[in-house]
């Protein structure tokens, strides 16, 4: 090794070699799913078969919320002003932000500090949305514009509850949602990026790794969403609401 070598414990290669994570990638092709091998390059072993089945589920999850959310609409948007599929994506992936998908970083970082001080449930929940409420932010995680109660969370804590994973996290998320609705007097739900959060934070993951999660799982939506719009709409569209009005200083002169 020189000098001025680095460090990787991602992949191994070589000539005719490549090792991810210590396994030879033709052996995966034969005998991995991609949301083992998602698992694996993230967490650097492989799953067992019910982290699999979770990991499964999560990804499956968000992999597309119709045409509406921010993150289609730029990567629509790229397309109709006249570019490549990757820079769709691209564009795409660059709107995921807190307010929408990238939510699930802040979440699972409130919930893994929150868990880590320990104590009841309930009373982290009294805290955090007394603490929001002063601060006058929202608790990322929780609300949508669409659905009363997530159909997507739903579905992932059952999951969670039949593999065994649900713990201190999900609890605390559901306590969250309880006091932010008795705080608040709305109905806030947990929506699929708090749901997510609290899940992969009962596995065991980063919440550095949030993001990440619901990149891997719309990709395949945003390039969906990129070959319609290029293949069946002309360039240049109105997409979105363009029903604006000019509040800006009237006509003047230099
Ligand atoms: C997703 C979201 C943008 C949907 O918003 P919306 O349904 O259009 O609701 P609005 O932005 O009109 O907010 C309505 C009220 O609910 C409150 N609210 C909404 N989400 C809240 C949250 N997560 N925490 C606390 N209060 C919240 C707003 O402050 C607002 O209160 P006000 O009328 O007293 O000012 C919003 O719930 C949010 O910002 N959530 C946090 C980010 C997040 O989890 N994003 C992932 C979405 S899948």
């Amino acid at each position: 090794m020189g000098s001025n070598s680095w460090q990787t414990a991602i992949t191994d290669i070589g000539p005719g070699k490549i090792n991810v994570r210590g396994y030879d990638i033709v052996e995966m092709m034969e005998k991995l799913t991609f949301a083992q091998t998602v698992y694996l390059i993230l967490r650097g072993e492989l799953p067992n078969e019910k982290e699999a089945r979770m990991m499964e589920a999560i990804l499956v999850s968000s992999v597309d919320h119709g045409a509406s959310p921010p993150s289609v609409l730029g990567t629509r948007n790229v397309i109709s002003g006249g570019n490549s599929l990757n820079s769709a994506v691209a564009g795409g992936v660059l709107v995921i932000g807190d307010s929408h998908g990238g939510a699930i970083e802040q979440s699972a970082r409130i919930m893994q500090e929150l868990v880590s001080r320990g104590g009841a449930p309930s009373d982290l929940a009294t805290g955090i949305v007394a603490e929001m409420k002063k601060a006058k932010t929202r608790l990322p995680g929780f609300g949508h514009r669409l659905h009363e109660t997530d159909p997507r969370t739903i579905k992932l804590f059952e999951i969670a509850d039949s593999l065994q994973f649900s713990g201190k996290h999900t609890e605390l998320a559901k306590a969250i949602e309880l006091e932010l609705e008795k705080t608040t007097g709305r109905k806030l739900p947990i929506n699929v990026d708090g749901a997510i959060a609290a899940v992969i934070s009962d596995m065991g993951f980063d919440w550095r790794l949030g993001k990440g999660f619901f990149i891997i799982s719309r990709v395949p939506g945003l390039i969906a969403h990129a070959y319609e719009e290029m293949t069946t709409q002309k360039r240049m569209r109105k997409l979105g609401n363009a029903d604006f009005e000019y509040s800006g200083p009237l006509k003047r002169n230099i």
